[in-house]
């Protein structure tokens, strides 16, 4: 199901602001030669996160599910100065596709590869910013798990929470990832620490605060 009328989101994009060059060639080489394409944020939702961070100027940033770096890339540009991104991703395969798109140094981007379950447990101090965007079963469990890493004041973007539309369907009729985030979006929505905006923009992003 299409959450956005495509007009409306062709409409949007063309009345945002064009992607950076790096971004669109790392998005044409990642259609080019990356399996599962459609997983990269792209041209509106990439400029809304450019945006957010910005806006928050975060010292520290922490993402779950680099794939080829795009998010990543958005995300960095609003660093405020000395600030770094910590980014996880378990496909140690695009190792080399972030070589060359992060290899200019022009940010301080921290890869760490392996399961974001097990580095999760491994990371110390606070986030000013989380964008969660791995395994999509796993949303409250990583919820649980950077719960340490956040204090007042903290904003985590969670993106997908739409599912295609499918988190509108009966939940005997749920397949077993759209009813755990389905699942996620009532616990967040009810849980008394956070509070959320959920927003209709490419697949679904949720804008959580931590009170
Ligand atoms: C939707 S893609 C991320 C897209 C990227 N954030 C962007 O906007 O361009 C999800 C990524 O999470 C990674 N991933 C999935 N489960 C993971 C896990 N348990 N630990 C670490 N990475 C994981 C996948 O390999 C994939 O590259």
């Amino acid at each position: 199901m299409e959450i956005t009328e495509p007009r409306i989101q062709a409409y949007c994009e063309n009345h945002s602001s064009p992607e950076p060059p790096a971004l669109s060639k790392l998005s044409r080489d990642t259609h080019a030669k990356v399996l599962n394409p459609r997983m990269l944020s792209g041209h509106l939702q990439g400029r809304f996160l450019s945006a957010i961070a910005f806006m928050l100027k975060p010292k520290r940033i922490l993402e779950i599910g680099t794939y080829t770096g795009y998010s990543t890339l958005c995300l960095a540009e609003g660093l405020s100065d000395g600030g770094h991104i910590v980014s996880i991703e378990r496909n140690d395969e695009l190792q080399t596709v972030h070589e060359a798109a992060f290899g200019d140094r022009k940010y301080d981007i921290r890869m760490l590869y392996g399961d974001a379950k097990q580095l999760l447990m491994g990371l110390e101090g606070t986030f000013d910013l989380v964008f969660i965007d791995a395994d999509k079963s796993e949303y409250e469990e990583y919820l649980n798990l950077i719960e340490d890493l956040l204090k007042p004041g903290s904003w985590i973007v969670v993106d997908n929470v739409l599912w295609d539309g499918h988190v509108l369907e009966p939940e005997q009729d749920m397949s077993e990832e759209t009813r755990s985030i389905h699942r996620f979006n009532e616990k967040i929505r009810a849980n008394t620490k956070y509070e959320v905006v959920m927003l209709p923009i490419r697949d679904g992003l949720s804008l959580i605060r931590r009170l």
